[in-house]
């Protein structure tokens, strides 16, 4: 497939001039996408040049072209994958037939909502991370920033165009209510409860994209299974573009740890007191803030035993992550899974059918591949003498979706009276005070090179430029 054709209002890599009606549909719906980007999108951004990358191919070598662009002026378009005249259909029961070009009758309702769930999320963490330019720690995390906003921007674009393309009527009301909702909004929230917090400060937002991307990629990688090619096309071209959200989390919150570590040795102290005075954000802190997105995050994935994950796989919309790699029927009616529950105030493991508990298995995939990042955080510290390790906690603390909500359980797993979480709730979950403290610290950074007392700087630039590139121009 050629690169992308960007003389057109709409930059795409579908033959959108092919068909009249959906691209004057769609372009009716861009103009009311810019201004809910002037509204909700970054605060203050609307003059500056940022070093952006934009997708110019789907071709897995050079998708993506580096140059400052002014922000509004980005050309948010629709790439999918190239369609592969043979796949097949790998799972569930029409395993071995052509997957479908388009929405077949009996699966539209639960195509749609698996569409409709996924696009809200998109236009909804721009929505939540608006604020934070303003406190930025550099030109090069500034940047970051807004390249993660510009592409849940795009990501947004690839659903709208799925619901447009596929859906009819329905499907473009639907399209008009993601720029409807807001996070947080009192009258029309988002849809999952995540996209309704705050990401105040940008502590919050590298958890943000470490744990709550991640969520993205894992729900993508399931959806890029699809029988449902459009579907599948879309979101393999959108998990290129999620590494480097979650990049920015990974290694943002490991610059943090670096600089904290680096205070904690010149100090010589662990006192979270001491190391504030000296303007860096505690260890203990830091878990605080882990243990709130950790726990909120995996709630994203849904109720641990659900018919509807079952419906989804059987009729194969919705495969899980990694399907093709795995070696079972890839039917799964006669498997079981372990799933928790409390029996007289404690957790135990029960048996359950595996198509209804698909929502754990890829609750579970995620949280192996989080524990493993948190493992390179580890290794921060370890480089640096210090002998604190960050964890993640227990499946079932602080959760508020499916059989663990509405118990009280601590970090390292054990079932609590409310009198017992309420005494140590403080030392486990981000206190006022610690989200005060943390907002203290945010000022905006702007020369280029220069960073924020509380963090280190990156090992190296975005796209082999150097760290004190000019990532943004402020004009
Ligand atoms: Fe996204
Ligand atoms: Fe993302």
């Amino acid at each position: 497939m050629s690169g992308i054709n960007y003389s057109e209002k709409i930059p795409n890599n579908v033959n959108l001039s092919g068909d009249r009606t959906l691209q004057r549909a769609l372009e009716h719906w861009q103009p009311n996408y810019l201004q809910w980007w002037r509204d909700m999108g970054p605060e203050a951004s609307q003059n500056f040049d940022v070093y952006l990358r934009t997708a110019v191919s789907v071709q897995p070598d050079g998708w993506a072209n580096f140059d400052h662009v002014k922000m509004p002026d980005y050309r948010w378009g629709i790439f999918l994958a190239p369609q592969d005249g043979l796949r097949k259909a790998h799972f569930g029961e029409n395993i071995g037939r052509d997957v479908w070009q388009e929405a077949p009758g009996e699966h539209r309702a639960n195509l749609r909502r698996i569409i409709v769930t996924q696009g809200d999320t998109e236009p909804a963490s721009v929505e939540q991370q608006r604020h934070l330019g303003l406190t930025a720690p550099s030109q090069y995390d500034l940047r970051n920033l807004f390249q993660v906003n510009v592409e849940e921007g795009r990501h947004l674009w690839a659903m709208v165009y799925l619901l447009h393309r596929y859906f009819g009527r329905d499907g473009r009301e639907e399209a008009d209510a993601l720029l409807q909702r807001n996070s947080g909004s009192e009258d029309s929230p988002r849809i999952l409860g995540a996209f309704n917090e705050k990401t105040p400060d940008w502590l919050a937002f590298y958890m943000f994209t470490y744990f709550t991307d991640r969520d993205g990629k894992f729900q993508l990688s399931a959806l890029a299974e699809s029988q449902f090619d459009p579907l599948a096309r879309t979101t393999k071209f959108m998990l290129t573009e999620e590494a480097h959200h979650m990049f920015v989390g990974e290694s943002g919150v490991s610059r943090v740890l670096q600089r904290t570590a680096q205070v904690m040795n010149e100090l010589k102290t662990e006192d979270p007191g001491s190391l504030r005075a000296a303007g860096v954000i505690d260890l203990q802190t830091i878990q605080r803030y882990i243990n709130f997105h950790y726990s909120v995050t995996i709630d994203l994935f849904g109720a641990d035993q659900s018919s509807n994950a079952a419906i989804f796989y059987s009729s194969g919309l919705k495969g899980r992550y990694e399907e093709g790699k795995r070696t079972d029927d890839h039917q799964l009616k006669n498997d079981t899974y372990r799933v928790l529950e409390v029996v007289n105030g404690e957790l135990r493991e029960i048996e359950v059918p595996m198509l209804n508990a698909l929502n754990e298995v890829l609750r579970d995939d995620f949280i192996r591949d989080t524990v493993a990042g948190v493992g390179r955080w580890n290794k921060v510290l370890e480089k640096q003498g210090i002998a604190f390790r960050l964890t993640v906690p227990h499946k079932a603390f602080n959760r508020k979706i499916g059989t663990l909500a509405g118990i009280r359980v601590a970090p390292d797993g054990t079932v609590l009276s409310e009198e017992q979480w309420k005494a140590n709730e403080n030392a486990w979950l981000p206190t006022p005070e610690d989200r005060e403290f943390v907002g203290s610290l945010m000022g905006r950074v702007v020369e280029p090179g220069k960073f924020a007392n509380w963090i280190a700087p990156p090992a190296i630039g975005i796209n082999r430029q150097p760290v004190n590139f000019e990532y943004v121009r402020f004009n």
